[in-house]
């Protein structure tokens, strides 16, 4: 089994006091845990540097919601990785469909991010997803596969343990309805083999795929126990310790049932 990541996409939210005090439950809430789950928060770019003293000796990782794919520079608002990495960021999650939806980022620029990332030795949190649209007229895979062709253009073999793919259905971002364990694990299934097509079957096996949309303490059992989900990155859920240790929780208990 691929050791399951779960990830808090805090996006627009928190004061600096409500992300040291989320970061702090956080920490406290998966002592002995982290031994057998991946966990990250992905505060805002202002409270990154005061999480990261919060997260310091603990294991719950430092996560960037977005970053610009240039070093430095006349780029008035933006964020190099490397001044993330300065802040003792390990991941950033790149290509989120909000960023794609709200603020235009392409396939290319998506793309210059993801590289500019592993050159920087920064592990990567690349999301694709449909739209509902696509979905209800039968284009789910090719939007699926031109995400991945494009956004992935350039990435060597090599790379891909700097890489964890979020699969995050538009129509399940924030809404409350989450894909059925059979459309989530199709899904799923469909990108690892997009994977072993585009590099190898083994390389593809290892790359952990999250689901992303609508993850809460009640459905991350069954979403997280399907054979190719391999952890959740979540929204909503993750701005209250009590349900993003709930899902955390779950992780670890199929982690424990699979050691056995
Ligand atoms: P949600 O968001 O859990 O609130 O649906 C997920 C995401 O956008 O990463």
């Amino acid at each position: 089994m691929r050791r399951l990541f779960v990830a808090g996409n805090w996006k627009m939210n928190t004061t600096l006091a409500s992300a040291q005090k989320l970061a702090g439950e956080v920490v406290v809430g998966v002592a002995g845990i982290t031994e057998l789950v991946d966990v990250a928060v992905c505060p805002p770019f202002p409270h990154l540097l005061p999480v990261s003293q919060s997260l310091a000796n603990s294991r719950v990782m430092l996560g960037a919601q977005n970053a610009h794919f240039e070093n430095a520079g006349a780029y008035t608002g933006e964020v190099s990785i490397d001044m993330l990495v300065d802040v003792g960021c390990r991941w950033v999650i790149i290509g989120h469909s909000e960023r794609r939806q709200f603020f235009g980022e392409t396939d290319s620029q998506i793309n210059l991010k993801v590289l500019a990332a592993f050159q920087r030795n920064v592990d990567v949190i690349f999301c694709v997803g449909e739209a509902l649209d696509d979905r209800n007229s039968g284009r789910t895979e090719s939007v699926l596969s031109s995400q991945l062709k494009l956004g992935l253009a350039n990435v060597r073999i090599e790379q891909l343990e700097k890489l964890v793919i979020a699969y995050e259905p538009v129509w399940a971002i924030g809404t409350g309805v989450t894909a059925s364990p059979e459309q989530a694990e199709g899904t799923h299934r469909f990108i690892r083999d997009w994977l072993a097509a585009r590099f190898d079957r083994v390389s593809a096996d290892a790359i952990r795929i999250q689901y992303g949309g609508s993850v809460k303490p009640d459905n991350a059992k069954q979403l997280l126990s399907l054979p190719n989900v391999d952890g959740a990155l979540v929204g909503g859920a993750s701005l209250m310790s009590n349900q993003f240790l709930g899902i955390i929780h779950a992780a670890a208990d199929l982690a424990r049932l699979s050691g056995e």
